[in-house]
């Protein structure tokens, strides 16, 4: 006879199932992530998809017939917010928030309840770390509450259960997931297992009675709690909050949405009494910009729907050691390597004995390739040791033979350009079209770096 098995290994960063312990995860090639949890009886009957037998439609349905109400969504009253989630919340989703811990997270989701709740809507914050009075001091700040906006201090999943079957609220907040456990798995709180029981469970509450439940989970470096990673594909919505602690600023991103589009972002600044929405991010971003210094640009990022104006700034000084250091905060170390062969082969700029530093300012990390051009033009004036106009913004991806290739939405980059008082925009030449009426701006289209470093260093 087979012998029963009793445990289980799984990569604490991607989920990954495994028989036998590993050093590297075949899933995420992460090192040193597997971690054993006792087997439950029956627990992979249900445990991950979430759904009983009994819940799954049996028989088909005509797709067209089906109908869909336009009350599904409700607005939270943050447009920052509504906006990540695609225009609201979505009755009976689960949405996972994740970040670091201290971000913000719990004081996001409580100023979320406060709206939801003066709007009449019944909603139940589930805390697990904080007590009662934890949480009234925080409140306190955030402005009033009032008597839709239920608090309960546990930890248990099947108390937590009775507790939403007995009050039916419309919106429940669980803070934090790695706190919750339930009885039926042995594991502790935090661990793969207990944090993937407690979540099919939720989703199971969540659909079958149209509630829409948050869930916060930390983030962790270090992997020692179950990241909420493992459970990105169990929820419908995972947002991320971002941003430096010691600033004061906060993106809340989308990463993956059921109901909208990913790639949305929510700007937000910590304030004394608590979250507020940041309605004009790019004057944000650029706030406290040099003028009079050379090796920055501004450029322009689409993100999602909103174009975001960023400055670039390089600093490219004489190497003292024999390998030049390349460092970058804000975008990709490897793009930036890579663009700068791009200058050495085919602008002959002698770069190969230079260290580079590259910063996005305000701290945002941005990936798409639409700044390549900002970057190239930020480190050609912090090599030549030239200023470029301060009334410039640079866009385009830059290919490998030096050519600027077009971009998506050209329009609305210059546009917010000269929203905010910018004069000159480089643009890909293919671009040129369709940015050329925007008034108050002179639109330069450029085919590749050289005609771009000509026209704004004059060589
Ligand atoms: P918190 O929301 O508890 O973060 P998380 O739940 O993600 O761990 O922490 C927010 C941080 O913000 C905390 O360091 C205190 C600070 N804060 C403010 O600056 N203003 C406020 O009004 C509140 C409520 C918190
Ligand atoms: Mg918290």
């Amino acid at each position: 006879m087979a012998k029963e098995r009793t445990s289980i290994f799984f990569c604490q960063s991607c989920g990954y199932e495994s028989a036998k312990w590993m050093g590297q995860c075949p899933g995420c090639r992460e090192w040193n992530t597997f971690v054993e949890e006792p087997v439950r009886k029956g627990s992979m009957k249900h445990g991950v998809s979430g759904m009983r037998t009994a819940d799954r439609v049996t028989k088909p349905m005509v797709l067209s017939e089906i109908e869909i109400t336009e009350e599904d969504r409700m607005g939270t009253g943050i447009a920052e917010l509504d906006r990540v989630l695609g225009g609201g919340i979505v009755q009976g989703s689960l949405t996972l928030v994740g970040g670091d811990p201290g971000i913000g997270k719990s004081t996001l989701l409580l100023q979320v309840c406060r709206l939801l709740s003066l709007k009449g809507v019944k909603v139940l914050y589930i805390s697990g770390e904080e007590s009662g009075s934890q949480i009234k001091m925080r409140a306190d700040r955030l402005g009033r509450f009032d008597a839709n906006m239920l608090l309960l201090c546990e930890t248990s999943l099947e108390t937590i259960e009775e507790v939403i079957q007995a009050n039916k609220p419309q919106v429940v907040v669980i803070d934090s997931i790695q706190t919750m456990y339930s009885e039926g798995v042995n594991s502790a709180p935090g661990s793969v297992s207990q944090v993937r029981e407690a979540t099919a469970r939720l989703l199971q509450v969540a659909k079958g009675n149209t509630i829409s439940v948050f869930i916060v989970g930390h983030v962790t470096k270090e992997g020692t709690v179950a990241g909420p990673r493992v459970l990105e594909h169990m929820v419908d919505t995972v947002l991320y909050f971002e941003g430096d602690r010691h600033a004061s600023y906060r993106i809340l991103r989308g990463v993956k949405n059921r109901f909208g589009s990913t790639n949305e972002i929510g700007v937000f600044e910590m304030k004394e009494n608590g979250l507020t929405e940041v309605l004009n991010p790019s004057e944000y971003m650029l706030n406290g910009r040099p003028e009079e210094a050379n090796g920055c640009v501004v450029s322009c990022s689409m993100e999602g729907t909103r174009p975001l104006l960023i400055e670039i700034q390089a600093l490219v000084c004489h190497t003292n050691f024999g390998i030049p250091r390349r460092q970058t905060t804000g975008t990709d170390i490897n793009r930036v390597n890579l663009l700068m062969a791009v200058l050495e082969k085919r602008v002959g700029l002698q770069l190969g004995s230079c260290d580079a530093y590259v910063n996005i300012t305000g701290g945002m990390r941005i990936q798409e390739p639409a700044i390549d051009l900002g970057i190239v033009l930020a480190i050609v004036s912090g090599f030549r040791n030239q200023k470029l106009s301060p009334s410039l913004v640079a866009f385009g991806e830059v290919g490998l033979s030096g050519e600027v290739r077009a971009v998506s939405q050209g329009k609305t980059r210059v546009t917010e350009a000269a929203k905010l008082g910018f004069t000159e925009c480089i643009v890909p030449a293919s671009c040129v079209k369709e940015c050329s009426n925007v008034s108050g701006v002179k639109v330069i289209g450029v085919k590749n770096i050289e005609e771009a470093i000509q026209y704004v260093l004059g060589i």
